[in-house]
């Protein structure tokens, strides 16, 4: 058996590094997660965002779908609100467009202009788009409007992001 005895001053050292450093870490480590959290934690890429759209109240006429969700900066969090134009296709398959006009970005209407009511229109410089998104030749827009991809959960109608449009050949 040892006869080695710890003096009342080391015990004492002992003792107090080992309580300030306990203390010391249940300080440091709440700090350490908030600066690090927001990092580590990735949105995953394709989230759907649910909107209030029933998807048993869709029918061949595109309605215009507004939709709000949280979106996730790192350490900053604000409300984004997006729209979908959606309808049922022939063959029952949701479409869901982007209203962003690929000429500079201005805001298209389904039947937005009187003489041409089965188009998406842009007021912007008159563009136009078929039912399906395609651009149509002699107007502004270049390209097709975008898709949000599509996914029906509890009768409800969730979007995706934007993507190039899918329905057009
Ligand atoms: S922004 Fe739509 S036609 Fe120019």
């Amino acid at each position: 058996m040892s006869k080695q005895r710890v003096s009342r001053r080391q015990f004492l050292n002992y003792t107090l590094t080992g309580v300030g450093g306990f203390m010391a870490a249940g300080m440091l480590m709440p700090m350490v997660r908030f600066a690090v959290d927001p990092v580590l934690k990735t949105e995953a890429a394709g989230d759907f965002i649910a909107t209030k759209q029933k998807v048993s109240e869709l029918t061949n006429e595109p309605v215009r779908v507004d939709y709000s969700y949280e979106q996730k900066d790192a350490w900053y969090t604000s409300e984004v609100t997006q729209t979908a134009w959606v309808y049922k296709n022939k063959e029952g398959k949701i479409v869901a467009l982007s209203p962003v006009c690929k000429h500079l970005g201005c805001t298209v209407n389904w039947g937005g202009d009187k003489s041409n009511p089965e188009k998406f229109y842009c007021p912007c410089h008159g563009g136009l788009y078929e039912k399906n998104g395609k651009n149509i030749p002699g107007t502004p827009p270049t390209a097709p409007l975008d898709t949000y991809p599509t996914k029906e959960k509890d009768g409800i109608l969730y979007l995706g992001q934007p993507e190039p449009n899918k329905y057009v050949k």
